[in-house]
C-alpha cells in the first residue's frame, strides 16, 4: 500500500457517497442497545446492496440472515412499493429489533421477517410453491452456506442475483489453518463451480479486507 491505509480510504469513499441517515444509525442504535453483535454491513457494503438490487430492478428479495435488519433496510429501499423483501432468521430477539427498525424506516408494507431455522424455512418455502426471488442475500452463519446456496437455488430463476457475504476475510480464506477461512474457501470453490452459476468475488474495505460474492444464476 502506498500513501494511505485501508481505513483513509473506506472513510474517504464513505465521506463522498454515504450521507446521514436516521432511520439507519437509529437502526444501529437499537441493535447495540439490545445486545445484538455488532456484524451487519458496512455503510459502503449496504450502500452496495441497495445499488445492486435497484440496478437489477429486484421485486422479489429473500435476505437469510437479518440481524438488527440494517442490511434489510437497504434492500427495501431498491424494492418498489409493491416490492417484498423475506429475510430469515433464527433469534427471536434479532427479529424483534428488527420489525422495530423496519416500521420506523416506514419499510414495514414491503418486508416479512420469517422467525426459524433459515434451512427449515427455505425447504418450508420450496415446498409451498414460493415463487422465485429476483435477488439472494446469504449472510447467516458461514458453516450453512453451502446448504443456503443450494436451497436458495430452488427458489430462483435464470438470471436471479446471487450475493454472499463475508467472502474474504481478511484473507482467512488464503490461511490453510483458518478454521473460518477453510468453510468460506470451500463455499466460494462451490459458487465458482456451479454450473449453474457465474460470479466474482467484489473485495471491499471493512474494517480490513473483506469481500462479497456476486453473481447470477445461468441455469
Ligand atoms: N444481514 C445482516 C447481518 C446478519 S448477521 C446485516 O448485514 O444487517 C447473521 C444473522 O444470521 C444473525 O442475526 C444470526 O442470528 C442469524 N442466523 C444464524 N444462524 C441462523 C440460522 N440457522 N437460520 C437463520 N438465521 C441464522
Ligand atoms: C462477522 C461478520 C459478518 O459479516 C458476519 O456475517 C458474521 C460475523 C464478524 O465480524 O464476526
Ligand atoms: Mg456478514
Amino acid at each position: 500500500m502506498d500513501g494511505a491505509n485501508l481505513g483513509d480510504i473506506e472513510a474517504y469513499v464513505e465521506a463522498l457517497f454515504i450521507e446521514r441517515d436516521p432511520a439507519l444509525d437509529l437502526a444501529l442504535l437499537d441493535a447495540e442497545e439490545a445486545g445484538l453483535p455488532e456484524i451487519q454491513v458496512s455503510a459502503l457494503q449496504g450502500r452496495l446492496l441497495y445499488l445492486i438490487a435497484a440496478l437489477s430492478g429486484a421485486r422479489r428479495i429473500l435476505e437469510i440472515g437479518t440481524l438488527g435488519g440494517y442490511s434489510g433496510i437497504h434492500f427495501a429501499r431498491a424494492l418498489p412499493e409493491t416490492g417484498r423483501l423475506i429475510t430469515l432468521e433464527l433469534s427471536e430477539k434479532h427479529a424483534a429489533v428488527a420489525l422495530g427498525n423496519f416500521r420506523r424506516a416506514g419499510l414495514s408494507g414491503r418486508v416479512e421477517v420469517r422467525v426459524g431455522d433459515a434451512k427449515k424455512t427455505l425447504r418450508n418455502m420450496i415446498h409451498s410453491g414460493e415463487e422465485p426471488f429476483d435477488l439472494v442475500f446469504i449472510d447467516a452463519e458461514k458453516e450453512g452456506y453451502i446448504e443456503y446456496l443450494d436451497l436458495a437455488l430452488r427458489l430462483s430463476r435464470v438470471g436471479t442475483v446471487v450475493i454472499a457475504d463475508n467472502a474474504i476475510r481478511g484473507g482467512a480464506v488464503l490461511d490453510p489453518d483458518s478454521g473460518y477461512g477453510r468453510v468460506m474457501d470451500r463455499f466460494n470453490r462451490r459458487f465458482a463451480a456451479h454450473e449453474r452459476l457465474e460470479g466474482t468475488i467484489l473485495p471491499m474495505l471493512r474494517r480490513s479486507v473483506d469481500g462479497m460474492v456476486v453473481g447470477r444464476v445461468v441455469g
